[in-house]
């Protein structure tokens, strides 16, 4: 079992992102029930964030909620969450007095009910050092406030850099089977180095992978990956071609194409030269993350030499953002 500050970890976990931040989030129930059924499935470690909504209903007032009803399930869950930006903006604001401001905010909101195992910067303000970021977070774990502190969207020198100022708990980044540059551009290999677990986001393409998005019209009306590069025009065209081969893989197999995404994520998670990584689907439904947390556990050679094949001949169009 992969290790997360200390606490072991299921191979598959959870991202809450999409119950509080999308056009028509799913009820409190429906999140609810999802929630529990994921842990009771193993996926105990869980991603949120006070970006995550509004700064009057995102993941944290959701997760107060959960944990009041289910205070049971606080220690199971290791809670990984995300701040660090203006207050209902999406851009960063790295100040000491922001980031104190969004841990303290993050705390208060949860209100005791469950500890906030790790916590991170969503991205990192360009004017000031990773070292500065750290080293405020630091003072948080020193004072038992938060159990460590991770990174978001970050290349590689920074990893390094923020690790020689306080031990990272884990670095999220996306990775999926569109997007596979970690692989490439040194962030696997420092993380595999510095043995520092990936959290690997949006593991499921954002939904592409999972077969669940064949048209821009299957993406709902306000919801912003209808404006992301690779769901536009000609380039979600191309990248169809890639989305049938895994679809095509994972019917001769019986599976679904979630299952095949997330085995493929697990497959390399601790190979030589890899470090351990945890893919974070998401999946507001229980449907879905019974889906998502059966099935395949481990894809053989000859499928993985498949895949590679597949991601070889048919390369993405189009940025991630
Ligand atoms: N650090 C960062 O910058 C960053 C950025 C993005 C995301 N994240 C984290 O990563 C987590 C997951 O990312 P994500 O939600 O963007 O992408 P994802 O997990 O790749 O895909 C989610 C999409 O796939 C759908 N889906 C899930 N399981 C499915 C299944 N079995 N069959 C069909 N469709 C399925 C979901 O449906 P629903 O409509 O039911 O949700 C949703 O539309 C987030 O919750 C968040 O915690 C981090």
């Amino acid at each position: 079992m992969p290790t997360l500050v200390g606490k072991e970890v299921g191979p598959t976990g959870y991202g809450t992102m999409r119950m509080t931040w999308q056009a028509h989030p799913p009820a409190q129930e429906v999140c609810f029930e999802t929630l529990s059924k994921a842990l009771e499935l193993g996926a105990n470690f869980w991603n949120g964030g006070e970006l995550y909504g509004t700064p009057e209903y995102n993941s944290l007032h959701l997760l107060n909620k959960y944990f009041t009803k289910y205070p049971e399930h606080a220690d199971k869950v290791v809670l990984s969450i995300k701040g660090g930006l203006k207050p209902g903006q999406l851009v960063p604001d790295g100040s000491e007095e922001n980031i104190r401001r969004s841990v303290d905010e993050t705390l208060r909101l949860l209100d005791g009910k469950k500890k906030v195992d790790i916590f991170e910067c969503a991205r990192q303000d360009p004017q000031f050092p990773v070292e500065h970021t750290v080293e405020v977070l630091a003072q948080y774990v020193k004072e038992g406030k938060i159990g460590g502190i991770g990174l978001s969207e970050v290349d590689a020198e920074t990893i390094r850099r923020a690790h020689k100022v306080h031990p990272i708990a884990a670095v999220e980044v996306e990775l999926s089977l569109w997007s596979t540059d970690i692989l490439e551009n040194g962030i696997a290999k420092t993380c595999a180095e510095l043995n520092i677990p990936v959290i690997a986001y949006s593991p499921l393409g954002r939904g592409a992978m999972a077969g669940a998005v064949t048209s821009i019209n299957d993406i709902p009306e306000g919801d912003f990956r209808r404006h992301l590069p690779r769901f536009q025009g000609e380039n979600f065209q191309h990248n169809l071609k890639l989305i049938n081969e895994v679809s095509s893989l994972a019917s001769r197999k019986n599976a679904a194409p979630s299952q095949i995404a997330l085995a493929w994520i697990r497959s390399l998670s601790g190979k030589p030269g890899m470090p351990t990584i945890i893919p974070i689907p998401g999946g507001t439904t229980v449907d879905k993350v019974v889906q998502n947390m059966s099935g395949v556990s481990q894809l053989t050679d000859k499928e993985l030499a498949e895949i590679d094949a597949i991601l070889k001949e048919h390369e993405v169009a189009g940025g991630r953002y």
